[in-house]
């Protein structure tokens, strides 16, 4: 019976093609089953041609919706799918919807789960996210955390500590694999940015979804501007409503499609500041060693904050910090946090394996 990876969102292709990649080696059966939670050429089939992805065997094409409907939707399909093909072991990734839907499925249908970046806590429950997160750490039976900070939220939970795993970073296995071919010049050059630029990703619902917030993100993104042009890739979320807040028109805001996983690490790697509200970038910033300011009261990822690349700022702060970003006060440690050193996928594919020859 093979082992079941359920991807559906931007995020979720990243942190699983080094896992896929190693169980691989193994000469492991797998089955990779796309949700179409994301389904934009630009949001999801760029990752899976550059960073190696097999072309999934099921395509669920399940789309938008609100959080009730996607997450029904998504449950319904893979009820399904994962009936249909049994597999030992259901391998989840992060925190979207799909994660949940597919943890919450297999659980019912007693098929073991296994949940890569677990024990991430926000404290934040407002953020769908962690709703999300707490729960499929709830209903898994292999957790692989990538800090110890994670293992130790997991632990207070009543989490079996024989079942949690400190393997690092997956994502940062996808960086570090690709780094060499990262061309800031040419993405910058793509995008008509000047030599020394900054890159902002917005998508939170509390940054983007309310016209109010929206306003406020633009008026600190106009402030930032002034020190630096920004190119920013829209996400499709709250893409029109920062344009309806008047981002398309602030002086030094270079508005940009969504970019391919290549396009987006060469400019962030070449950047003088990040300004974001993501998960990812603020681990990729931390590994990359260029300043991130985080647009956000909370993280889950407080390891970027203590190693010194990363801030959290509320919008008044952003300028001023920006400022102090860029006379080069921000200083970090040349090593990335620990384990956080390209062989995640390795250590995640040691693990399944050994849970393989117990229960497969
Ligand atoms: C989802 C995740 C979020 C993650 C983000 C990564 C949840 C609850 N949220 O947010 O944690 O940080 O992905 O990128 O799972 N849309 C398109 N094209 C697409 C996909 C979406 O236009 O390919 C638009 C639709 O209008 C949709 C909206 O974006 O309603 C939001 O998409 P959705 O998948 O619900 O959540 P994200 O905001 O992408
Ligand atoms: N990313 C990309 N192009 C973009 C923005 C992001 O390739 O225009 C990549 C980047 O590696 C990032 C990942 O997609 O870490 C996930 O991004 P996102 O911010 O959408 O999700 P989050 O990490 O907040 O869940």
């Amino acid at each position: 019976r093979p082992v079941l990876h359920v991807v559906g969102t931007r995020p979720n292709f990243v942190k699983a093609a080094p896992v896929i990649a190693a169980l691989r080696t193994t000469g492991c059966d797998q089955v990779l089953v796309h949700t179409g939670q994301h389904y934009d050429a630009r949001m999801s089939d760029v990752f899976f041609r550059q960073l190696g992805l097999p072309e999934p065997d099921t395509d669920l094409g399940v789309g938008s919706g609100s959080h009730a409907r996607q997450t029904a939707d998504l449950m319904v399909a893979l009820e399904a799918e994962l009936t249909a093909r049994a597999p030992v072991i259901v391998v989840v990734y992060g925190d979207v919807n799909s994660t949940l839907a597919a943890a919450l499925v297999a659980a019912k249908l007693s098929i073991p789960v296994a949940h890569v970046e677990a024990g991430l806590r926000s404290f934040d429950m407002a953020m769908p996210e962690e709703v999300n997160r707490r729960l499929v750490d709830q209903l898994s039976e292999v957790l692989f955390a990538t800090s110890s900070e994670a293992v130790g939220h997991l632990c207070r939970e009543g989490v079996d500590p024989a079942r949690v795993h400190f393997v690092g970073n997956p994502m940062i296995d996808t960086l570090l694999g690709h780094l060499d071919r990262l061309d800031p010049a040419a993405a910058r050059a793509a995008c008509g940015l000047p030599e020394r630029y900054g890159v902002v990703t917005l998508h939170r619902p509390a940054n983007v979804d309310d016209p109010e917030a929206a306003r406020a993100a633009v008026g600190a993104l106009s402030e930032a501007a002034a020190h630096l042009d920004l190119a920013v890739p829209l996400h499709p979320r709250g893409g029109a409503a920062l344009r309806a807040a008047g981002l398309a028109d602030v002086p030094g805001v270079h508005l940009l499609e969504p970019l391919g996983y290549m396009e987006f690490m060469s400019l962030v790697r070449g950047a003088a500041a990040v300004i974001t509200d993501s998960g990812g970038v603020q681990e990729e910033t931390t590994v990359l060693g260029v300043p991130c300011l985080t647009l956000r009261s909370t993280t889950e990822r407080p390891v970027t904050v203590t190693h010194g690349t990363n801030r959290l700022v509320r919008h008044e702060e952003l300028a001023p910090a920006l400022h102090k970003a860029l006379v080069g006060s921000v200083t970090a440690p040349a090593e990335g946090p620990p384990l956080w050193d390209g062989k995640a996928g390795p250590r995640i594919a040691r693990v399944l394996t050994q849970w393989l020859e117990h229960h497969g």
